[in-house]
């Protein structure tokens, strides 16, 4: 069924103006245990060590570029071993990221549970703000890393803990779902949390006639057509995703009526009404690997169409992609001097955070 009522920031005359926080929490870079710079020369035992990695990413790296970025990535590997660091990278992160220095890759719901199994002491975060805050949540004792706390979201900016608390003295008693793409003040006042893998089943899995359903208005309507449930949205919206348009993928299939398209929840109905499937990235990836058609239309961020292009070449991919701003922010430069740092460290308030967890581990701890 339809979204059943919408709220913004503007739809609350007592909301407190001011700035969204989307980062608030990372502390500056330690700089007592700095290592020093490795060489980033282009040598013999740099080329003949990354080789393999190479294989990897022959397909979307050309070789004129490797010489540039295998000395980093070089240094990253090392530098992981000497700091018992270990590198979690979100599906949407640089194919020499993801491929080449990522210990752990996937979607938001897979970080977040690898997250809880980490044995290593430090966590370097390649992926958003709130990416690293839900791995500090989960590893209270670790130090997370993330290599540009400037890595936002548009969801996540969107909406602040205020924001959720005037929606429940509006609806008391109506449960609050609040998609990971949230802060760790957003989480900590909702009921439980959810990610594009699982929303459907978490709403569900409340019981409830109707929910809140927060920041994200396109996965919101997503979900509403997928459950009975009746759903109270929020205004927030992905900047990467809300720009794809019907009509453009109308055109590819007019172009070629045997191209598959397939997208993320968080794209406007239209797109949506035109895609062969719609997942999470990690659901995309499945089907992509399951079906393997011959020309594929990823209506999400580009470089997860590289890393798809990576591990699968046959796969022709046309690329109407967008790429998120914020996710190109954490560069094998960065990384590596994060791990040379130890900065930027994300740090929650703790009681803060002993609410924000309880809403995440509820997600991770719903029976599947
Ligand atoms: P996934 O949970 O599907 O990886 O999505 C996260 C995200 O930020 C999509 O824009
Ligand atoms: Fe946020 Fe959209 Fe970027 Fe994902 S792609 S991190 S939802 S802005």
């Amino acid at each position: 069924m339809p979204i059943t009522e919408i709220y913004g920031p503007d739809d609350f005359a007592a909301r407190p103006q001011g700035k969204v926080i989307t980062s608030p929490h990372a502390a500056p870079a330690r700089t007592v245990s700095a290592l020093p710079t490795p060489s980033l020369e282009w040598t013999e035992d740099v080329e003949r060590a990354t080789a393999p990695l190479y294989e990897r990413v022959k397909h979307v790296i050309p070789p004129i570029e490797w010489p540039l970025m295998a000395p980093t990535i070089h240094a990253i590997s090392e530098l992981k071993r000497a700091r018992n660091a270990v590198i979690l990278a979100h599906n949407y992160q640089a194919p020499e990221i993801f491929h080449c220095v990522a210990d752990i890759g996937g979607d938001s719901l897979q970080l977040a549970v690898e997250a809880t199994k980490v044995k290593a002491g430090i966590i370097v975060q390649c992926g958003v703000h709130f990416m690293a805050e839900t791995s500090k949540l989960l590893n209270p004792e670790k130090t997370v890393l993330i290599p540009d706390s400037l890595a936002g979201c548009s969801l996540a900016a969107s909406i602040t803990g205020a924001d959720v608390r005037l929606l429940r003295e509006k609806f008391p008693g109506v449960p609050v779902v609040a998609y990971v793409n949230t802060s760790a003040e957003v989480k900590a006042e909702v009921d439980i949390c959810c990610t594009s893998s699982n929303a459907v089943q978490v709403v569900e899995s409340l019981n409830a006639p109707t929910v809140i359903f927060l920041p994200d208005r396109y996965l919101a309507t997503y979900v509403a057509s997928k459950t009975d449930v009746k759903i109270i949205a929020w205004k927030g919206a992905c900047e990467v995703h809300e720009r794809f348009k019907g009509e453009e993928l109308r055109a590819y299939r007019e172009a070629d009526p045997s191209v598959q398209i397939i997208a993320h929840p968080e794209c406007p109905p239209d797109v949506l009404a035109e895609a062969d499937f719609t997942g999470s990235t990690a659901h995309m990836i499945n089907w992509v690997r399951n079906k393997r058609p011959r020309r594929l239309v990823m209506i999400t961020e580009c470089s997860m169409a590289d890393n798809v292009r990576a591990e699968l070449p046959d796969v022709e991919m046309l690329r109407p992609c967008n790429l998120c701003p914020h996710m190109k922010r954490i560069t094998l430069a960065n990384i590596l001097q994060s791990l040379l740092t130890l900065g930027e460290e994300v740090t929650i308030d703790p009681e803060l955070a002993v609410r924000a967890r309880r809403s995440v581990e509820r997600m991770i701890n719903l029976k599947n």
